[in-house]
């Protein structure tokens, strides 16, 4: 992937992976534009680093989607990278009804319904600029994570819809790369003190994704994603067991 000179939307840019390949980016002489849905964060960002671009908008809301792909055509023409970030992982108790059903379909709404409608609603301008998609999933697309159930199957949901967007965009000048991030010092793992869960940090995460980018890999997997998704191959029982253990401790008590 080319490195500079590049216009990039990155959702849910705001805070944690997002905003470190923002800055990455923005470092490398990019123009980037990252959103978010709450504003008061958005303009602390802005305060922070004035050559951001920050925009409020949700990824669950298809008439938000519409409006920003209508702003992105009005006032950056030249988007060529939209990079699919944003995200939302709630541990869940399946052994128990869960109180709002609506709810509890939250992390598909965001995780896959915000990947797939983010990339259709902006297509048209990605294949016309010859972009760039970077779609990130997780280790967890490879093997779940059971007291994160919905949110793992979401990354198994981004892995697959990526590898089919990737054929059918193979001679559109389009180029669609995945990032399977291992478990992130971010607020999403924040409340992992309790499970038995190895962290990388964002600037680790940033090192080696970028290097993987300059060096044109499309499916990366940084840190210990590698090593997983080739110990699952070997012996998918006790990765599974293995990964179960080790979140045990974050479900919840009650269906949530
Ligand atoms: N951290 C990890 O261990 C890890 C590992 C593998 C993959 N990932 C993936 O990496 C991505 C970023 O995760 P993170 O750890 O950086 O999370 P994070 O620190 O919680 O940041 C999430 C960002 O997404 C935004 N966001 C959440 N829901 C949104 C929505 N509906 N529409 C628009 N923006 C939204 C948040 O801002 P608002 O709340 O203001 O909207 C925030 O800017 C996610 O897709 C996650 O699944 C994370």
């Amino acid at each position: 992937m080319r490195l500079t000179g590049r216009t990039i939307l990155i959702t849910g840019g705001s805070a944690g992976i997002g905003l470190a390949f923002a800055l990455k980016f923005l470092e490398l002489g990019n123009e980037v534009i990252v959103t978010g849905r709450r504003q008061a964060v958005l303009d602390a960002v802005k305060a922070q680093h004035p050559r951001l671009h920050t925009i409020q908008s949700d990824v669950a809301d298809p008439a938000q989607i519409a409006a920003l792909a209508a702003r992105m055509k009005a006032d950056f023409p030249k988007l060529d990278v939209l990079m699919n970030n944003a995200g939302i992982g709630v541990p869940k108790n399946l052994r128990s009804s869960a109180a709002d059903l609506a709810g509890l379909m939250q992390e598909m709404d965001v995780n896959v319904g915000g990947v797939i409608r983010m990339t259709s609603a902006l297509i048209d301008t990605l294949t016309a600029n010859h972009g760039t998609v970077i779609n990130v999933s997780s280790l967890l697309a490879f093997a779940p994570v059971p007291a994160m159930p919905i949110y793992s199957a979401t990354k198994a949901a981004v892995h697959s819809y990526t590898q089919s967007l990737r054929f059918q965009l193979e001679d559109s000048g389009v180029e669609v790369i995945e990032l399977m991030p291992p478990a992130v010092q971010t607020d999403m793992t924040s409340e992992f003190g309790e499970a038995r869960i190895s962290t990388i940090t964002t600037d680790e995460l940033v090192k080696q994704t970028f290097a993987a980018l300059a060096a044109g890999k499309r499916e990366i997997r940084p840190g210990q994603t590698n090593q997983v998704a080739f110990m699952r191959r070997l012996a998918p029982d006790l990765i599974n067991r293995q990964l179960w253990n080790a979140s045990k401790a974050l479900v919840p008590a009650a269906a949530a």
